[in-house]
């Protein structure tokens, strides 16, 4: 697939190296893409794939939204059209909400007319990084309507090296999904369990 990742910091540069090793074209949309601050990621997925926002959402059929929420419509205006594109959306909405939205993904599916999923937002960017504990892939989880929204982020969890992308439902329960998120950052970072940790759903 060819990959837009708009954000590329801690979560939006693990998921470029994840889809760049699983063979996927990835470009990297940044509103300075020759900055200082992209160097180091540069010198592992390579220094061409960086370019503006809207040259990478463009040339891309899938786009990863990983920036800070507030962006979002900042990011909504530098994109351009986005028709028939799939917006995978990555961001928490931890401190501050993009009034009148609750959510980023509800923002992106109001004011565009994209399939939008929300996805790889529960967990840390360490285990998207990398997803293997003991030998097995951790599980992402996905939200939203759209069905073709939700096979792309399906294959790309897998492909970023995910044991499972687990449907958390329609767009109703994007919030939830959110919270699912908060519940991570409680354990790893406020009850102080340590980031090194991940969520799997185990069966009978
Ligand atoms: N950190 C985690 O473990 C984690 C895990 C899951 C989900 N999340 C969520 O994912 C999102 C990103 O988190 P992060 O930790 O990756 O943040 P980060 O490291 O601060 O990276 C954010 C990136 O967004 C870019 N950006 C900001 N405004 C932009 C704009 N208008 N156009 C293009 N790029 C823009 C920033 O570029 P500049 O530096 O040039 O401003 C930066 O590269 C947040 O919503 C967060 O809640 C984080």
């Amino acid at each position: 697939m060819k990959i837009a990742i708009i954000g590329a910091g801690n979560v939006g540069g693990a998921l470029a190296q994840r889809w760049v090793k699983a063979g996927h074209t990835v470009l990297v949309g940044a509103k300075f893409p020759l900055s200082d601050k992209h160097i180091q990621l540069a010198t592992i997925i390579g220094e061409d794939r960086f370019t503006t926002v809207l040259s990478a959402v463009q040339q891309c059929e899938v786009v990863l939204i990983a920036t800070p929420p507030m962006a979002i419509f900042e990011v909504i205006t530098e994109m351009g059209d986005v028709s028939g594109k799939i917006i995978i959306d990555a961001t928490n909405t931890v401190r501050q909400k993009p009034t009148p939205y609750d959510t980023v993904f509800h923002a992106l599916a109001d004011k565009t007319p994209a399939k939008v999923v929300k996805c790889f937002n529960s967990t840390g960017f360490e285990n998207i990084l990398n997803p293997v504990y003991n030998g097995r892939g951790i599980d992402m989880f996905m939200a939203g309507d759209s069905d073709p929204a939700k096979s792309v982020a399906h294959q790309l969890a897998l492909d970023a090296g995910f044991g499972a992308c687990m449907d958390f439902g329609k767009s109703d329960k994007v919030a939830l999904l959110e919270q699912f998120a908060l519940s991570w950052i409680n354990l790893a970072i406020i009850q102080g369990h340590g980031r090194n940790m991940a969520f799997v759903v185990v069966r009978r």
